[in-house]
Formats: C-alpha cells, sequence, structure tokens
C-alpha cells in the first residue's frame, strides 16, 4: 500500500508504525486517520505480528486533531461524517499496541496514544487535552480514556484549563507505564514489544482483552470474564508448551495456537 503521512515497517515479529507529517507535528487529519487505521488492521491479521508499535518524531508524537482542516466544517458536516468515530476501530485492533510518545502529544494525539494498551514516554514528552481553548472538547475519547487513566480531578483540571503535563507527572498520575531518555524511545518500545510479540500471540490477545474488560464492567463480571478465558487457555498448544517448557527447565517454543 501507498502510504503519504505514515511509515510502516516490521522488525521481527513487530510491525511499527511511525506518523510522518513533520512540517504539522503529525496533526491527524482524515488522511493519518485512514492510514493509521488501515496499517493497524493490516498487521493485526499479519500471522507473523505479534505486537503494534504507534510512533511519531522526536518533537512531536501528534500536536492533535488537525485544526486547519477541522476549522472550515460545520456541525452537519461533522455530524454527517461522524467525525473521529473511526478512531474507534484502533482500540478494536486485538493484538497489543504500544505508543512511544515523545515531545507533543497534544489533543487528538494524547487521545491516539490513549487508544494503545502500553503507552511508554521519552522524558521530553508532553501530554494535554487543549481542545477547550480552541472552543472545542476532546473528540476521540479523550474526556473518558484520560479519566480512566488519571481520575477526575487531574482529568477534570487538564481538560478545562488546556495546560500540558510533562511526563514525570504522566507516570505519576498513572498515564504512562515508563519514562525513558529520548535518545532511547524507540529502542526501548522495540524491545518491549518483542517481548509482547515473542510470548503467545493468542493469549496475548486474551491477556488484553481481559484487561480491556476491566474498564467496560463490573468486578465480578470481570472476574468471571477472566476465570473463562483462564478456562479457555488450556485448550491451547501454547498452554502445553509453556508449562512442559517450564518442568523440563527449557525456554518456551510458542506456535501462537
Ligand atoms: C494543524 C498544526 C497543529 C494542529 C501544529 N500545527 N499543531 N496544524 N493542526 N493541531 C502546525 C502549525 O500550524 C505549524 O504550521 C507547524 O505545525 C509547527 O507548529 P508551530 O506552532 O509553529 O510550533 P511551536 O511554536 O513549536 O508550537 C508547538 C505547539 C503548537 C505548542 C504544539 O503547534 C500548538 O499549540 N498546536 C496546537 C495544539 C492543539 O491545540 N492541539 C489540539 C487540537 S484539537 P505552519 O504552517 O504555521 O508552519 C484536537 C481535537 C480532537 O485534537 C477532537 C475534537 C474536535
Amino acid at each position: 500500500t501507498q502510504y503519504e503521512t505514515i511509515l510502516l515497517d516490521r522488525k521481527g515479529r513487530t510491525g511499527l508504525i511511525t506518523l510522518n507529517r513533520p512540517k504539522a507535528l503529525n496533526a491527524l487529519n482524515l488522511r493519518v486517520m485512514e492510514e493509521v487505521i488501515d496499517a493497524a488492521t493490516t498487521l493485526d491479521r499479519d500471522p507473523d505480528v505479534g505486537c503494534i508499535v504507534v510512533t511519531g518524531s522526536e518533537r512531536a508524537f501528534a500536536a492533535g486533531a488537525d485544526i486547519k482542516e477541522m476549522q472550515p466544517n460545520d456541525y452537519m458536516d461533522v455530524y454527517l461524517a461522524d467525525w473521529f468515530s473511526a478512531w474507534d476501530r484502533l482500540g478494536e485492533v486485538r493484538k497489543p499496541t504500544v505508543a512511544a510518545v515523545a515531545g507533543y502529544a497534544l489533543g487528538g494525539g494524547c487521545e491516539l496514544a490513549m487508544l494503545c494498551d502500553v503507552l511508554i514516554a521519552a522524558d521530553t514528552a508532553v501530554f494535554g487535552q487543549p481542545e477547550i481553548k480552541l472552543g472545542v472538547i476532546p473528540g476521540i475519547g479523550g474526556s473518558q480514556r484520560l479519566t480512566r487513566a488519571v481520575g477526575k480531578a487531574k482529568a477534570m483540571e487538564l481538560c478545562l484549563t488546556g495546560r500540558t503535563m510533562d511526563a514525570a507527572e504522566a507516570e505519576r498520575a498513572g498515564l504512562v507505564s515508563r519514562i525513558v531518555p529520548a535518545a532511547d524511545l524507540l529502542s526501548e518500545a522495540l524491545a518491549l514489544a518483542e517481548t509482547i510479540a515473542n510470548m503467545s500471540t493468542p493469549i496475548a490477545m486474551m491477556v488484553k482483552e481481559s484487561v480491556n474488560r476491566a474498564f467496560e464492567t463490573t468486578l465480578a463480571e470481570g472476574v468471571r470474564f477472566e476465570r473463562r478465558v483462564f478456562h479457555a487457555t488450556f485448550a491451547t498448544a501454547d498452554q502445553k508448551e509453556g508449562m512442559a517448557a517450564f518442568t523440563e527447565k527449557r525456554p518456551p517454543s510458542f506456535v501462537n495456537r
């Protein structure tokens, strides 16, 4: 496929999507949205891929939805086209996804990072939902996912004032799993992704589905769901292999079945 706004690479069992609109600080226009979704969907279907990394540039993961593209639209335009609903498809990717964030992750950029399963940040990362300064509100799930990630008080403050937070504050608040030096961001993200990709991929998909249940249901239902999925792992070849390998004191050789 010919992509204009992203780069698509493969490193081992990891698929790497790099946002590539440097002059616009990776602002997310509709083309970027279509290309990221197309690439992620393609990688999700590829049996040789076990994890997907989404990253940007040193200066910007993404500085938001494309304000210049949004500006001329009125209510009926964005309502009828159901603007930004297509991003939901990224959240429906079944394999684990990692956002590797350096520089600005603002508005839609922060929301894109939060659509991924694991968020790792360079020490240069800057997060925020500044939509209110433009007279709009978050539109790719930010008011919901940021609140679940950092709690009501901080999410309210960030969305109501548009102020940004640095990587250290984002880590303290639980938005990011880990901070790394900017120079190491991509290699750390790829190493993390490859660790995940070398687990049994169907089991990793079951982990993802189960953790995500925590955001969709009650504790009792979530625990019940987890238990059923846990039982189902015993129907896989990889459970047999993983436990045999432990018993035989050797590394497992998963077949992703
Ligand atoms: C379109 C953008 C952009 C954006 C930056 N650019 N962000 N274009 N949409 N979101 C463009 C600039 O216009 C400029 O283009 C070029 O990228 C470089 O940006 P500068 O502003 O010159 O860089 P700098 O001074 O370093 O400032 C960086 C910045 C600032 C602090 C990140 O660009 C900024 O505040 N951007 C907007 C951030 C924002 O509000 N994001 C939320 C968007 S709303 P030219 O052509 O002038 O060189 C959103 C809503 C989601 O995401 C859904 C709800 C509707």
